[in-house]
């Protein structure tokens, strides 16, 4: 018997490739480039699943012609590139990984924090450069301990950054559209985004981009921020107007960024936010351990697996189209 087809529209981590050519025949797209729309299409005619990478757009439009697919599963948490009601409304349950990355994300995000906090790059710098013993100052940095962190996107992930925050001194407030119901538990304190905005010595984002959250931190939530504010985003660049944290930082509205997601990504060299000096950016390295990606496409083979039997995603966005066990 001939096994299911899987479309693969770019490059991949070796393990997870042999781990699904055990059970499927593998179609992927192996160019540099971007795989073109209209090939992937002409793929998906003939496929059983799609595992998307690159971001790549999922919706109706790219599916209307793929009548066998039984499951799209994809190697990260967030799902932003992925139209999830279209998958539904077709049928087709979507998996992403949840879980695997919690605490990796955390750490990256708190890594942020603390470089930041105690400008650890301009001050390697400095001693890279020579300037050190040459009647020049170091960068000053600021204490975490006895001050606010406000997230906002209190999630799994959130709760992990909370949990590395508390242990460094530092009270955690939070915002969310809904306030959770184990406050108490966590020793955070949910507040309005107003508020949030305006307490907070360090705002740090961990939310998903929607069309609520896309643009949120522009130009206004900014000039709510305190001047000495250091700003963290490792949730997704849209939520962010870029030209407005670029302008916030040169003109003072708040003190510093460090970012893991931009917009655009990938970020130019030259991109005038990195021109402001006072702008941590790395490149989307948020989950980018070994381990971890390990664990993110052997759950995403795992998904398609048992999708391609009809069995339970076993991390499934769109629960109501699941398979059931
Ligand atoms: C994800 O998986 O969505 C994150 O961006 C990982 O860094």
């Amino acid at each position: 018997m001939s096994k299911p087809v899987v479309v693969v529209p770019g490059l991949q981590r070796r393990d997870g490739l042999e781990a699904l050519s055990q059970f499927a025949t593998i179609k992927q797209w192996k160019e540099a480039s971007p795989m073109p729309r209209d090939l992937l299409k002409e793929w998906l005619k003939d496929a059983d699943a799609l595992w998307p990478v690159n971001k790549i757009q999922v919706d109706k439009d790219l599916l209307k012609d793929a009548k066998n697919i039984k499951v799209v599963a994809q190697s990260s948490v967030g799902y932003d590139n992925i139209n999830v009601d279209d998958l539904t409304e077709l049928g087709i349950p979507f998996g992403n990984t949840p879980d695997v990355l919690t605490e990796t994300v955390a750490e990256l995000a708190f890594t942020l924090v603390v470089c930041a906090s105690r400008r650890i790059v301009e001050n390697a710098a400095f001693v890279t450069s020579g300037a050190w013993g040459k009647n020049k100052q170091p960068i000053k940095g600021f204490d975490l301990s006895r001050r606010t962190i406000g997230i906002v996107g209190l999630g799994k992930i959130g709760l992990s950054i909370s949990r590395r925050a508390r242990a460094f001194g530092m009270t955690v407030l939070y915002h969310n559209r809904h306030q959770r119901s184990d406050d108490s538990l966590y020793m955070t304190t949910y507040v309005s985004m107003d508020e949030l905005l305006a307490k907070s010595d360090v705002v740090l984002v961990m939310a998903p981009l929607t069309e609520e959250t896309y643009h949120l931190f522009d130009e206004t939530a900014f000039k709510k921020m305190k001047k000495t504010a250091l700003f963290v985003n490792v949730g997704r660049g849209k939520i962010v107007d870029t030209d407005a944290l670029a302008k916030a930082l040169e003109t003072g509205e708040i003190d510093y960024a460090a970012l893991d997601v931009t917009d655009p990504e990938p970020l130019p060299g030259n991109h005038p936010l990195l021109q402001t000096g006072k702008c941590l950016v790395v490149p989307h390295i948020g989950s980018y351990t070994d381990r971890t990606r390990h664990d993110m496409v052997m759950l995403t083979v795992e998904n398609i697996r048992n999708g391609l039997n009809k069995h339970p995603l076993t991390t499934c966005v769109n629960e109501e189209v699941n398979y059931k066990a």
